[in-house]
């Protein structure tokens, strides 16, 4: 195979050269375009970070102004849109509903095929970043079978999709503004990981120049997956399932006997505490004081201390991840498990631009196509099917 390299599922190969996100697993760090995640959950917004990630420095005031109203006046989707959601059974799931919607979205924008034109793909990221908490909130209200609520364009962002998932009737609902920037916060936590399998998606799907909204319809699948962006709803079933600090034990042992996972733990990069679960772990509490405490926390709670105890979970060097806490939050603001995956796409929309823009533009990159090495049979002559 000359020089070519077996390396399945890419864990040793570096398949860009990337300028946006530093991970460190070893040590635990985590930093978008230089600045400690933990810097930029504390001072800074989720528009603020997006802006980070797609332009690679943090914008001056009137450049955050302008994208602040940029954003803002592209929250609006086509009603069409809505044609597309009806048909899907009342209880779809809402991440086949964003992954479908975000391809029916491209259809609209013909526009956007043109990738190589930097003024073409700077209106569709912003139109993009706008639009998700829409088509997210929309998917929500499809599955609760209430009437769709339109964006407020004189909110937040993270209060007009609050707005649009929860309002019942006159007047617009406002969320506490605890909540608020706790949903944030999560926003900023979920934004970009560098070359994850959803991020890996978009970039490879984007190389061969499709459109953004089928690069990130695509990214969006990958998400999906109970071992990805699915791995929110997947702890907390697993936490339901166990019920009480009583079943911890034996629910370990299965783990150890390799009859399950640990949802929530483990890690293809962290070898270490992942740094957002642990500023998660605090937001937690801080929701909990609006909210009351999520019963299950005390599950979770139980677990990590068993498991970072543990001689299995020690030696394989599995922490929790970003998706251990997340969800008792999400749980304890009002969202349903099937939602918790596109809390995590939302945001994470930011980070798939960027990577795929940063694609688009290194004279480097061609069209993704990985080598194989090929293990099947040699030539053979075909078999008339009566000869079998
Ligand atoms: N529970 C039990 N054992 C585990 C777990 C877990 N959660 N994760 C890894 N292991 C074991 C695994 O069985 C293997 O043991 P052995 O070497 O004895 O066969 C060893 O640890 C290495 O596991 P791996 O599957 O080779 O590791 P990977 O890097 O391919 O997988 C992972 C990473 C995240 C898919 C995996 O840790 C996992 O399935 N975790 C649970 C799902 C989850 O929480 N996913 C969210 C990831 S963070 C957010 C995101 O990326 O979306």
């Amino acid at each position: 195979f000359g020089l070519m390299a077996y390396d399945p599922a890419y864990k040793n190969t570096a398949s860009c050269r990337s300028a946006i996100t530093l991970i460190d697993g070893d040590k635990g760090i985590l930093r978008y375009r230089g600045y400690p995640i933990e810097q930029l959950a504390e001072h800074s917004t989720f528009l603020e970070v997006a802006y980070l990630l797609l332009w690679g420095e943090l914008p001056t005031k009137s450049e955050f102004d302008g994208w602040v109203d940029q954003i803002t006046h592209h929250t609006y989707v086509h009603q069409y849109l809505i044609h597309g959601m009806e048909g899907f059974k009342w209880d779809a799931h809402a991440m086949g509903k964003l992954v479908s919607l975000l391809g029916t979205l491209s259809t609209f924008y013909e526009d956007s095929k043109n990738v190589r034109d930097p003024a073409v793909r700077r209106e569709h990221i912003i139109k993009i970043i706008a639009k998700m908490p829409t088509i997210a909130a929309w998917c929500f209200r499809h599955m609760q079978g209430r009437p769709y609520i339109y964006p407020d364009n004189g909110l937040s962002y993270v209060g007009n999709f609050m707005n649009m998932l929860f309002r019942m009737a006159e007047p617009k609902f406002e969320p506490s503004p605890a909540i608020e920037k706790a949903l944030d916060v999560l926003f900023i936590l979920h934004a970009d990981h560098e070359q994850n399998c959803s991020a890996s998606a978009a970039r490879a799907v984007g190389s061969a120049e499709t459109d953004p909204y089928c690069s990130l319809a695509a990214a969006s699948a990958a998400l999906y997956g109970p071992l990805h962006g699915g791995a929110n709803e997947a702890v907390l079933r697993m936490l339901r399932e166990i019920g009480s600090l009583g079943n911890i034990p034996g629910f370990i042992e299965g783990v150890k006997n390799r009859e399950r996972r640990l949802m929530g733990f483990g890690h293809r990069v962290y070898k270490n505490y992942d740094p957002r679960a642990r500023i998660i772990k605090q937001l937690a509490h801080d929701v909990f004081a609006e909210t009351g405490k999520n019963p299950l926390l005390d599950i979770a709670l139980e677990l990590e201390k068993i498991a970072l105890d543990d001689e299995f979970f020690v030696e394989r060097r599995l922490y929790p991840n970003v998706d251990f806490y997340s969800g008792l939050i999400y749980q304890s603001i009002g969202f349903p498990v099937e939602f918790f995956p596109v809390l995590f796409a939302i945001p994470r929309a930011a980070g798939w631009l960027a990577q795929w823009q940063e694609m688009l533009m290194d004279p480097e990159q061609k069209i993704a196509r990985p080598r194989q090495v090929y293990i099947g049979e040699g030539e053979r002559a075909y078999v008339p099917m009566d000869k079998r």
